[in-house]
């Protein structure tokens, strides 16, 4: 289960980490700068209130003086206000950055993901790729709106409570900082524990969604092999191991607070024990001892606060790490940093494709492509047949520069793939894949895919074309019945024949398509054959088949065999040849079965 990214906590602080993640609050300094000041200010509001007490009690009670009292509660009013307004600036202003730094992070990792090379898709499971984009982003959302600023604040309190106190009475001072150890004591025991109960938590969430993800999607192989109830055990196991870890974390907090709670109660009771032997002594007045109390209490809360503010850092820390990490994956396949100039302009071109000794594989030296060279000329049609795993789709993945050549090169209109933008590369293609791609939306929308200059006419046209416009207008809605993610309405033969409709609205000057190996009707075969035939009308193609009948009339037929390029010519002169085509070909027609493959 892919969960070992999600297991890693490390420090809190790292300075690297820490750096990069500032420059996402950069864009926004002056609304954090505010949102200090307004944390400081706040503090020192704080601070004031025991102090109005103090006074109030020897300056005005003490004395009778109940004018100077009046203006005093006045003064302490004002301040709560202040107070209040100063809280309502700072969350205000914090929150909001967060979700700004938040959409910021999101849109960076998502134009990352579009740009990254489908080899790393090859080897990363959907999931993580979803939790960097949610889970580990709100947790940066979380650093920044509560964590780094309040951080400030919590010191600034502490120090400043420690300096009053001292100054106001250091025989009390002290009393009340000899239960510190006891205090740092707790807090270390409840961040530690807490700590690995985040972890664990966050672990076995992980499970979860890896589990459902992987089992939602396979439902029907679910259901036809009977595995419900044992899933359903699989799962039940991982939800009460979430459950339990969550449980102990819970116990953590429970003792943690009320711990906490206790040690400040002791404390007061020192305060109050002792302070009052002090006021009877006449050496410590009654309003300092009131004030003293409430200094005590006010003292330990930024010491639990920032023990969780420490544990929201680590997180921070470790999300930041996988996000980055994914926003460093190089990208090897990008566009030249000078793009060769070309002589011909754009649209006379039709398309002349060249590989010249190709040699490729997926991954180390597993070669799925040997020495591979052909030609195809410009409007020429040509077939590519073979067997499965022969390496026919991996050709067209390189033409399409989804993956690079190790060796040799591949030129289109006489210039290497690598050397072209790759924007405009991609562009001259039409590409109908094996398995066809649909979106949610329209059936008109999934025939555009985008492309705003093609108006309900030429998709209409297209459709036509290629013959869906029969099974479209029996649709509902027709053009503008909604298709289900990944076109889960819709037979193979229908996506088929979307998809080409979708090639042929975008007009390409290279056609590249791979056909489905799924069967379909004859009637159907027929309508797809015929589709065909106008798609690729004027254009240069590169037609993988799987049924001979499909190329038979083609220019040119190239046979691979284990990544390698063994056979070429005309239909007739393969026969001629008597060798892997002429094979294929009796395999095919032997029992009429009209089709190899899987
Ligand atoms: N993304 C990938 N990562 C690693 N290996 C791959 C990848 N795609 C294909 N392969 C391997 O490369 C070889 C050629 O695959 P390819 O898809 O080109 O075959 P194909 O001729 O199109 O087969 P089919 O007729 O079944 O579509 C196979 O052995 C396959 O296992
Ligand atoms: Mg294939």
């Amino acid at each position: 289960m892919a969960a070992h990214d999600e297991e890693a906590l490390g420090r809190a602080y790292d300075s690297r980490l820490m750096r990069r993640l500032l420059q996402y609050l950069w864009p926004y300094w002056h609304h954090a700068l505010l949102a200090l000041l307004a944390i400081v200010s706040a503090s020192v509001l704080q601070l004031a209130q025991p102090w109005i007490t103090k006074l109030a009690i020897d300056r005005y009670i003490a004395t009778g003086d109940l004018a100077g009292l009046n203006t005093l509660a006045l003064a302490f009013l004002g301040v709560l206000v202040a107070s209040f307004t100063l809280e309502y600036v700072q969350t205000w202003l914090m929150q909001m950055t967060g979700q700004r730094i938040m959409r910021d992070v999101r849109m960076e990792v998502a134009t990352h993901l579009q740009r990254i090379d489908l080899a790393h898709y090859d080897r990363t499971p959907v999931g993580r790729l979803m939790t960097r984009v949610t889970t580990d982003v709100d947790v940066l959302n979380e650093m920044f709106s509560s964590g780094v600023v309040a951080i400030f604040g919590d010191v600034f309190t502490l120090v400043g409570i420690m300096v009053v106190l001292t100054t106001m009475d250091w025989r009390l001072a002290l009393l009340t900082f000899s239960v510190l150890p006891v205090i740092v004591v707790i807090t270390q025991w409840f961040r530690r524990r807490v700590r690995e109960s985040y972890r664990q938590v966050r672990t076995w969430i992980a499970r979860i969604n890896a589990f459902l993800q992987e089992n939602v999607t396979g439902m029907s192989t679910v259901q036809v092999f009977g595995r419900e109830s044992r899933n359903f055990a699989t799962f039940g196991g991982i939800n009460a191991a979430h459950r339990d870890v969550n449980i102990d974390g819970i116990f953590y907090y429970a003792v943690f607070y009320p711990a906490i709670e206790f040690v400040s109660a002791l404390a007061t009771a020192m305060i109050i024990f002792m302070g009052g032997g002090w006021v009877g002594e006449g050496t410590l007045t009654l309003g300092a001892m009131v004030a003293f109390i409430q200094y005590a209490q006010r003292f330990f809360r930024p010491i639990s606060d920032m023990s969780e503010k420490f544990n929201v850092l680590q997180s921070a820390m470790a999300s930041s790490e996988r996000i980055f990490g994914l926003l460093d994956t190089p990208i090897s396949i990008s566009s030249p940093a000078v793009p060769v100039v070309r002589p011909v302009a754009d649209g006379s071109a039709r398309g002349h494709i060249v590989f010249e000794h190709v040699w490729f594989a997926y991954r180390d030296e597993a070669w799925v492509l040997r020495d591979v060279s052909f030609e195809v000329q410009p409007g020429q049609r040509v077939g590519v047949v073979g067997a499965t795993g022969a390496g026919k789709t991996t050709v067209i993945n390189l033409v399409l520069r989804f993956y690079d050549v190790q060796q040799g090169r591949i030129l289109v209109d006489g210039i290497d793939v690598r050397d072209w933008p790759l924007q405009e590369l991609r562009r001259r293609f039409g590409l109908v894949l094996q398995d066809v791609h649909l979106f949610s939306g329209t059936v008109a929308a999934n025939i555009r895919l985008g492309s705003a200059h093609l108006d309900d006419d030429v998709v209409r046209r297209a459709a036509e074309a290629v013959h869906a416009d029969a099974f479209i207008a029996r649709m509902p809605d027709g053009y503008q019945t909604p298709v289900a993610e990944r076109g889960a309405t819709l037979s193979v033969g229908q996506k088929q024949l979307l998809s080409f409709a979708r090639a042929l609205a975008h007009d390409p000057g290279v056609l590249v398509l791979d056909e489905a190996t799924s069967s379909v009707d004859t009637e159907t075969e027929l309508l797809i054959r015929d589709a065909l035939r106008t798609l690729m009308a004027g254009r240069t193609t590169i037609a993988i088949a799987h049924r001979l009948s499909t190329i038979q009339d083609m220019d040119r037929i190239l046979v691979m065999h284990r990544g390698e390029l063994r056979e070429q010519g005309t239909h007739q002169e393969l026969l001629a040849q008597r060798g892997i085509y002429h094979r294929l070909y009796q395999l095919q027609y032997r029992d009429q079965e009209p089709r190899i493959g899987v």
